[in-house]
């Protein structure tokens, strides 16, 4: 696996394997690697000739108050899995490179981004579509490889990818969990053994509104057990908990069509977000 730091030097890198018929694909990351992360290398390789992994913990997507310092970093640990799932090249880009001095442009992507993690971390989206941007338009991959754990964020690429017309194949992984049903997350390294077993009460929570909405519960009254559920098991503030519609992300007070529920709330000082499909019978 080569590691490249420079952006100058990723065009030459990749010049080889630009040939006919040939696929490279990307799949960005901001390290801290985990099984969820190496799902996407694995889902990339059965699809492409070439994978490049970017690690790069973006300054743009965090808020002032959020966890930019703190945020886990292992690049040699990250840099031995990587290569040990076959990773082709893995970029670390500086941020001097990829916001140089003066740096004034930003994709912002309305609509989908406006509710939920984009209201409760103004600016966050805007953060991730404009790195996104950069770094499809540094590797120019013809696939790049997304987890639905961050639902919405996989939204708001499509729609980015789509409305800028980049011609690249945005691809959706399922969401890898531990044993017992949390989802892998970077951040679950900031929880203590106390707070890591309450937090269980996310996936169980999103389980059982799935089955009392299936089950012909009113959305609102399932809604607000969950969000009780949530909040008994240890759980601080709730920046939402909802049923919405798959595409648009739009909420929905009744059962219709491809549905996912959706979930954020605090673990004591750690955010967590999850999210599962609903589909009905
Ligand atoms: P990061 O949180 O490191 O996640 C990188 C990719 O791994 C994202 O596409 C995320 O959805 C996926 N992922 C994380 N946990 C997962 C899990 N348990 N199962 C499946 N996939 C999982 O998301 C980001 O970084 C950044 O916002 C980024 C897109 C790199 C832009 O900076």
């Amino acid at each position: 696996m080569q590691i490249i730091r420079r952006l100058s030097d990723l065009p030459a890198a990749l010049v080889p394997w630009r040939g006919a018929g040939q696929r490279i694909a990307l799949v960005p990351t901001m390290g801290a690697l985990h099984a969820g992360h190496l799902a996407l290398i694995d889902a990339a390789k059965a699809e492409a000739d070439w994978v490049v992994a970017s690690i790069f913990v973006n300054p743009l997507q965090f808020g002032p108050t959020e966890d930019l310092d703190r945020y886990p970093r292992q690049e040699a640990e990250d840099a031995e899995l990587l290569q040990g799932r076959g990773c082709d090249l893995l970029w670390l880009p500086t941020a001097d490179q990829l916001y140089p001095p003066g740096f004034a442009t930003t994709v912002s992507v309305s609509g989908v981004s406006e509710r939920w993690d984009g209201a409760a971390r103004p600016g966050h989206f805007a953060g991730v579509a404009t790195v996104v941007a950069k770094l499809f338009t540094a590797v120019r991959p013809d696939l790049a490889f997304f987890g639905e754990k961050d639902f919405q964020q996989l939204a708001v690429i499509r729609r980015m990818e789509a409305d800028l017309g980049l011609g690249i194949n945005v691809r959706g992984v399922a969401t890898v969990r531990d044993a017992d049903g949390l989802a892998l997350s970077s951040r679950n390294a900031y929880l203590t053994p106390d707070e890591r077993s309450r937090a269980l009460a996310l996936p169980q929570s999103l389980e059982h509104a799935r089955e009392a909405i299936l089950g012909g519960e009113p959305v609102e009254a399932a809604l607000d057990d969950a969000k009780r559920n949530l909040t008994e098991a240890g759980f601080g503030r709730i920046d939402y908990f909802a049923l919405v519609d798959a595409a648009t992300l739009e909420p929905l007070d009744s059962p219709a069509g491809e549905m996912r529920l959706i979930a954020a709330a605090f673990m004591g000082a750690t955010r967590l977000i999850d999210n599962i499909r609903v589909i009905s019978a």
